[in-house]
């Protein structure tokens, strides 16, 4: 099991352990999992001796440290999913550029683990005679490749701020029942053959911190710290680490810029309660940058209600073994087991310091249900962003008929460039995906800069999944479209099974905690009703101005863990899709918020209601993306009447909701091209269509009758 991260290790898990999917790689989520890092050209391999000169600088640092076996992962300090250019070792090692894999290089072989997305991209981008490919779902695991091929005491090797204490702990349990020794060297050895090549690894961002004021955040600094410390005082804990990115932003109500499409800053934030007044915040220490805050932030803190102590980032692990040895003695200190492994060391070099520890942080948990002043923006930012995705859906649609030549990346750039006509937008929130035709197959493939580019054409379906974040929230969203509206048949099958089972999810009414596993397959059961499936997930959480992508609540075929189940005020992604290799794609994806059902809510099944699950809460989605589905997809002949109301209703919505910001803008031709997309859907007449339909089987009837003489 070469995947590191916590969660990412559990899909691996659902995807081993279910055989539903027989040979279809399962991913978690649609869109693509990490930026990629241009370390050289798509598709194009480094010259043969660069690519050895790395391998062999590797080696020699590895023989200087006695080590056997050193495992290159791609991850960061954080556990993050999306990593910086800094953290991009396995990429540079190894020349893949996929998002995703594990490296392992010993004296005399060299691995890469990856899933089957980047296999063709391995054959394309890496020295076939340094490394070789290992095969994730097909070959031996990283960690059955060890067992099987170190021998007895020989060294593996880890840098253990790139392992989650989880994944260390489930590795060497299987390394030391082999009698190899697992060890965790601090320096990282790829980093220093980096340097000793005169290559050394890209300075570690240190972007300047983001405030965001109150009336974008709705709770301040010091109201979620005082939160956090009165669990604290349940659990005993004197001391709360956070040590993922997401968590400090949201606790601190601060953003940054040092990771690609997530607004986060690299940290540690280590919260104290005091020892004998129980609930009281006895300091709070910020691990960040050289320790400096600038005055705008420190003043930022002050509104926010939070005296913060700043410390170097660099010092986490001399200050965490000094509390372990020193005043902390004694104490407890609550950590996740999403913390790195690095962490935990440091922490239990003392000897004496507790560890309180939980699979996530509390903090996780309370960021996933939205306060009101964040589901207002939400909904704010959607308005905004369906601003933008109109009129680029637009602006492509009327390139490709007039004949103009428009590739994926010109749309792509032209989305960015819409999305920053509108306040508040601070950058896109992924890298946007824009599939045409057979590229619209290939899930998380991305348009590059480099390398050939793709036209738009007149008979390409195409795929476009994108997503902006703006100081109100983030927003991710996919619409599929026929450049010409002329499906074939096949493609206007999928196009509207796909979307019937979005539509079952989206009017779904839940207990309040059900989890998103028990519902995921509402989603699929139109495709599963012929035959078909996709290969991902079907929901992620969403963070406020935060990642796209955020736990712990998803919508998976999978149980998740520490799902805390579906409750008011989430936001999740609601995205099924279909895949026809080599053809096309279709994905329809909106957010929807999660709401309480009475009879009073603004939710298609609200006056039908006549219960609440005996007290336990009814709970609904609502869709807060605004964009229409190109009704000249559908077959309208496969929608019930409920599916056309529920489809015109929203169409309606997105019109009147962004009808009027275009008129106002003067951008009439985007007011009636959107006009006639959100135009109802109207059945052709229905009395002459069943009787076309049931012509055939009349005949059928009674050529039988006839036959058997009646
Ligand atoms: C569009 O691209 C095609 C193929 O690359 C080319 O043959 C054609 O001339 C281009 N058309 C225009 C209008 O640029």
């Amino acid at each position: 099991m070469a995947a590191v991260r916590g969660w990412i290790f559990t899909i691996y898990f659902i995807l081993t352990a279910n055989a539903v999917w027989g040979h279809i790689p399962y991913y978690y989520s649609a869109e693509p999992d990490a930026p990629i890092y241009v370390s050289g050209v798509p598709g194009v391999k480094l010259s043969s001796e660069t690519a050895a000169d790395r391998l062999r600088a590797v080696r020699a640092v590895m023989e200087a440290m006695r080590v056997d076996a050193y495992i290159v992962p791609t991850a960061d300090a954080h556990n993050s999913q999306y990593i910086s250019p800094a953290d991009a070792r396995r990429e540079w090692l190894s020349g893949l550029r996929g998002s995703s894999g594990t490296a392992l290089v010993t004296a005399t072989e060299a691995l890469v683990w990856t899933d089957a997305r980047y296999w063709t991209q391995f054959e394309e981008e890496v020295d076939g005679t340094l490394w070789k490919l290992m095969k994730q779902g097909v070959d031996a695991s990283l960690q059955q490749w060890l067992v099987s091929n170190m021998r007895p005491n020989s060294v593996v090797a880890v840098d253990p701020t790139t392992y989650t204490r989880r994944a260390w702990t489930s590795l060497d349990n299987d390394l030391s029942a082999a009698g190899v020794d697992l060890l965790a060297i601090y320096d990282n050895l790829v980093d220093e053959a980096r340097r000793q090549l005169s290559d050394g690894p890209p300075q570690r961002s240190n972007d300047p911190l983001i405030p965001l004021p109150i009336e974008y955040t709705g709770e301040r600094a010091s109201s979620k710290i005082s939160e956090l410390v009165s669990q604290m005082q349940q659990k005993n804990a004197d001391m709360l680490l956070l040590t993922a990115l997401d968590d400090i932003a949201y606790t601190l109500n601060l953003r940054g810029t040092d990771i690609p499409y997530n607004p986060v800053f690299f940290s540690y934030l280590l919260i104290r309660r005091h020892p004998n007044i129980g609930s009281t915040v006895a300091e709070i220490v910020l691990f960040w940058g050289d320790g400096v805050l600038p005055e705008n932030i420190r003043n930022h803190l002050t509104v926010e209600g939070v005296p913060v102590l700043c410390i170097p980032y660099e010092e986490i692990f001399d200050y965490l073994r000094s509390v372990s040895s020193g005043i902390g003695a004694q104490s407890t200190i609550w950590l996740s087991n999403e913390a790195s492994h690095a962490i935990w060391l440091a922490i239990e070099s003392g000897g004496s310091a507790h560890v309180y520890s939980t699979s996530i942080s509390p903090v996780a948990l309370k960021k996933c249900v939205k306060n009101d002043v964040e589901l207002e923006g939400f909904r704010l930012a959607h308005i905004k962003d369906g601003v933008a995705v109109v009129r680029a859906l637009h602006w492509l649609e009327t390139q490709v008929n007039s004949g103009v030549n428009v590739t994926e990346m010109d749309l792509s750039n032209k989305l960015v460039e819409f999305r920053s006509l509108e306040d508040n937008f601070r950058g896109p929130s992924f890298s946007t995906i824009a599939g045409a035709g057979s590229n619209g197959a290939i899930i998380h493939y991305s348009p590059q800069i480099t390398g050939p580019q793709r036209i738009i054409r007149p008979e390409d379906m195409l795929l476009v999944d994108s997503g902006g974040q703006y100081f109100e929230g983030t927003t991710d969203i996919t619409r599929t479209r026929h450049m010409s509206a002329s499906p074939t048949p096949a493609q206007r099958l999928t196009f509207t099974r796909v979307l019937k089972g979005q539509i079952n999810l989206a009017t779904t009414i839940v207990p309040k905690g059900t989890l998103g596993n028990v519902i995921e397959v509402l989603a699929r059961k139109y495709l599963w009703d012929v035959g078909l499936n996709y290969g991902h997930g079907t929901g992620h959480g969403v963070g406020h101005y935060l990642n796209v992508h955020e736990g712990p609540i998803w919508i998976l075929s999978g149980r998740m863990d520490d799902d805390p189940g579906i409750a008011p005020k989430m936001i999740y992604s609601n995205e099924p899709g279909y895949y026809e290799v080599g053809e096309y794609g279709i994905r329809h994806e909106d957010l929807v918020e999660t709401i309480e059902i009475t009879k009073e809510s603004d939710h298609i099944l609200a006056s039908g209601v006549v219960g609440d699950f005996d007290g336990r809460g009814a709970v609904g989605f609502r869709t807060i993306s605004l964009a229409p589905h190109q009704v000249a997809c559908l077959d309208v002949d496969l929608l019930t009447d409920f599916e056309i109301k529920y489809l015109n209703d929203y169409h309606e919505r997105v019109f009147k909701t962004l009808g009027p910001i275009l008129q106002q803008r003067g951008l009439t031709d985007v007011y009636v091209w959107l006009e006639k997309e959100c135009a109802p859907i109207k059945r052709d007449d229905k009395s002459s269509a069943i009787l076309v339909k049931s012509t055939p089987i009349l005949a059928a009837i009674s050529a039988i009758v006839i036959w058997l003489g009646y």
